[in-house]
């Protein structure tokens, strides 16, 4: 009796998950299991019925390809739920997926949520991670994860400058003493720079290209800086004149060119969030250098972008895109030594 009662508790706890539910990315980390999905937070669903068909990367191949009844959609927008129902559903697809193996077990949740987020998308949010199946949801804010997640010393005094350049907000928080003394995030991230590739099509070569092609060419090709090195790429689109497939070249500056507009918005972002910041937490990130993570810390010489706007040193992430659910991950494995590093629920 006693034994079966610990063998619950056990597989219960084990059961735990901390969840990274980003615009463009969600991933969720178990004890056991360490990072054990990595999927797009994306979805298809029937038209009418709103029904679930597919969720995560199976729904990229289907980009541009669905026939009139199934609709693909992306149910957060600037790092919040967008889409209630939608994203509910594609969690539940995701955490079932996890548990494929085992009985259902309700799981306790850590949700990494953005840091400015409101009481009123707080409140979305455990709601809706409780229907996807949660048995309890407890919140950290994206910097706090992402910083545990670079092993950096939250809890001491020393201040700590973390920049997040997801797919829907970039978020800069200095951090000291376990919480955020001050922070500046904007809806400009990893999406704009991809917007911004299509537009720059669009108005110089008349042409159309889809995202998931766009976002290969900013990842492929595209820099922060004028001097990165030089790299071409041969595109494929719609001519906007003649309506007919069309290829060109396009190089490394042109896609400079395109996103330099929304690098500049994030480079202001970061000179507001330091203007802010109190001297004392100042010197300590002089000293420390900024710490760099999400998915947009990978564009090529952004590290040198803010480095020659700053003057500071930036050290980026050894792994940008799971620094948030990895360190969420942390906390929650010690979650009682850790509870001043969660959000308060409401
Ligand atoms: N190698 C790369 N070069 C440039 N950008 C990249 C690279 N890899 C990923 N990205 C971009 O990073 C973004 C996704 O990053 P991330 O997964 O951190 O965002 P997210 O957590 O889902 O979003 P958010 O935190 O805003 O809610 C996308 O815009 C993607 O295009
Ligand atoms: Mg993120």
């Amino acid at each position: 009796m006693k034994l079966n009662r610990l063998f619950r508790w056990l597989s219960l706890e084990s059961s735990n998950m901390a969840i990274d539910l980003g615009t463009t990315n969600t991933l969720i980390y178990t004890k056991a299991g360490g990072v054990i999905l990595d999927e797009n937070s994306m979805v298809a669903l029937h038209k009418e019925t709103k029904e679930l068909i597919e969720a995560g990367k199976e729904v990229i191949p289907m980009l541009g390809r669905t026939p009139k009844d199934i609709i693909i959609s992306e149910p957060l927008e600037d790092g919040v739920i967008a889409d209630f129902k939608v994203v509910e559903d594609m969690l539940r697809f995701f955490i079932e997926k996890v548990q494929k193996k085992k009985l259902f077990i309700r799981p306790k949740v850590l949700v990494a949520v953005p840091s400015g987020i409101t009481p009123v998308e707080k409140k979305a949010v455990i709601n809706t991670v409780q229907e996807a199946g949660a048995r309890e949801v407890m919140l950290v804010s994206e910097p706090i994860a992402g910083a545990v997640g670079m092993s950096l010393p939250v809890k001491e005094p020393t201040g700590h400058m973390v920049i997040d350049i997801g797919g829907g907000t970039t978020e800069i928080a200095v951090i000291a003493l376990s919480g955020i003394v001050n922070q500046v995030s904007i809806k400009i991230a990893g999406n704009e720079l991809t917007d911004s590739i299509q537009t720059y099509l669009y108005d110089e070569y008349n042409m159309a290209i889809g995202k998931a092609l766009a976002e290969k060419v900013k990842k492929d090709i595209g820099a922060a800086v004028t001097t990165a090195e030089d790299r071409e790429m041969e595109i494929s689109g719609r001519d906007l004149v003649d309506g007919l497939p069309k290829s060109i070249k396009i190089k490394t500056n042109e896609v400079y060119e395109a996103m330099k507009e929304a690098l500049g918005l994030i480079k202001n972002a970061m000179k507001k969030a330091l203007s802010e910041t109190p001297p004392e937490l100042a010197s300590d990130i002089v000293e420390k250098g900024v710490f760099l993570t999400g998915g947009g810390a990978l564009i090529r010489g952004i590290d040198k972008m803010i480095q020659e706007e700053t003057d500071l040193k930036v050290k980026i992430a050894d792994d940008p895109l799971r620094s948030v659910v990895l360190g969420a991950g942390i906390i929650l494995d010690n979650i009682e030594e850790n509870r001043n590093l969660l959000m308060e629920s409401l």
